[in-house]
């Protein structure tokens, strides 16, 4: 007992200290380890990112190189986990496929999942990372009937995504370079952002000191949700719908402000930011980057800018200090690289793995962790007494 303090959606409240991220939602800085995310962006890469959040510095070559080496020689995943896909039909979407497999790894590596093991630790996380982007592209080759195309340790992180998902045995397939700079680009701006739904997920659930994967595959669910990562996909889904309704932005402007309606302008608005999201800028610019790049001309950028300049102009959007956030202009960028709109927000969670690890990591080694367990205000009947069935009428 004692006083409850309530805090719905923890508008308020700090669930835990942490030295991984730091946003200023006000001045829209997001920093990794005290870099901003803008020179990370900029200058490094998604794999060097990974190793940064989850070990707390930048690694020297030697580190790198032993680190790289480690991912790339887990990539492959055990033959008889490739027939549980069978499992699944055809159309089931990519996340629910993604947060199996990454549960069902725990039943492959049953002696080394002790979150207490320093050893059983490393190893885990090695995995996850080299994994998931196998189990990923996996799923998506299922999905269109394809064989499933090996990992090959000769391509970068990124390039061996690529090759897993869009080459087929038939045909010679080379990783286009511009798509892999801007693939590597928008992982790294999805690998953490402190305690958000997902995070807090994997640490709540790692709290119970439940294995590794199995925190991670319960972020993984909670990123699905629309009002999370799966804003990415509802994104272009809007946009196309806009599109095909003949272009009027202000029609769906209109309806996003209206109580009654249910309908939100997806990709906009946030729980940190109330200023523009560092993160939407960079990807933004990005955006307009790899389709001149590619060639592409997709009408769906065209809309996304008139209804983010109208929105930016609305007084509904800027009383409420709605910006676009990361997922307004990120599924632009993967449309264009050929993937497919259900994978939008698996592209989230490859990025967001080494944000969930690192998270994950400093809870467990905080020797002070509590098992996570929220209380209640209760709200529900006073005392009674139970009257038999026979007797209710
Ligand atoms: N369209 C229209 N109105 C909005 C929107 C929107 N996208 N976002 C917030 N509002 C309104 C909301 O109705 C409320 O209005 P009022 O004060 O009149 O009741 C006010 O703005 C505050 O919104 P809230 O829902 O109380 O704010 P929150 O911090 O609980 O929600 C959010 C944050 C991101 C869930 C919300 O802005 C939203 O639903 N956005 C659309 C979904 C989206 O893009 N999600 C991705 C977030 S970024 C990446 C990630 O986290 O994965």
């Amino acid at each position: 007992s004692g006083i409850i303090t309530m805090d719905e959606g923890y508008m308020n409240t700090g669930a835990c200290k942490s030295a991984v991220t730091f946003i200023d939602g006000e001045l829209g800085i997001l920093r990794y380890r005290g870099y901003d995310i803008e020179d990370l962006a900029q200058r490094s890469s998604f794999l060097e990112v990974a190793y940064l959040l989850i070990y707390g510095e930048l690694p020297s070559q030697g580190q790198f190189g032993e680190f790289r080496n480690r991912v790339t020689r887990h990539t492959m995943i055990h033959e008889d986990l490739k027939r549980l896909y069978d499992g699944f039909p055809k159309d089931s979407h990519p996340m629910a496929i993604l947060s199996s497999m990454i549960l069902t790894l725990s039943g492959y590596y049953n002696d080394q999942l002790d979150p207490l093991n320093p050893r059983h630790r490393e190893i885990s996380i090695t995995r996850l990372l080299a994994k998931t982007p196998t189990i990923a592209a996996y799923s998506y080759k299922k999905s269109i009937g394809q064989p499933f195309v090996y990992p090959r340790n000769s391509l970068s992180y990124i390039g061996n995504f690529l090759n897993m998902m869009f080459s087929v045995p038939a045909e010679d397939y080379a990783v286009d370079p511009v798509i892999e700079k801007a693939l590597d680009l928008l992982l790294i701006l999805h690998a953490d952002h402190e305690q958000n739904c997902s995070a807090s997920t994997v640490r709540l659930v790692g709290s119970s000191r439940a294995n590794l994967f199995a925190a991670i595959a319960s972020g993984v669910c909670a990123l699905w949700g629309p009002l999370h990562g799966g804003a990415n996909q509802e994104v272009i889904e809007m946009l196309q719908h806009i599109h095909n309704d003949g272009g009027d932005v202000n029609k769906y402007l209109n309806m996003a402000k209206d109580k009654n309606s249910t309908f939100r302008l997806m990709g906009f608005g946030h729980r940190v930011y109330k200023n523009f999201d560092p993160r939407a800028k960079i990807i933004k610019k990005t955006a307009d980057e790899v389709l001149q790049k590619l060639g592409v001309n997709d009408p769906l950028l065209e809309i996304a800018m008139k209804l983010e300049e109208a929105a930016l102009n609305d007084e509904y959007f800027v009383e409420r200090k709605l910006y676009p956030n990361v997922d307004f202009y990120s599924g632009i960028i993967y449309k264009a690289m050929g993937i497919p709109t259900e994978m939008f927000t698996v592209m989230f969670a490859l990025g967001r793995m080494p944000g969930w690890i690192a998270q994950w990591k400093e809870m467990i080694e905080d020797p002070t962790t509590k098992i996570g367990r929220p209380r209640q205000i209760y709200t529900g009947a006073a005392h009674r007494t139970y009257v038999p069935l026979d007797q209710r009428g």
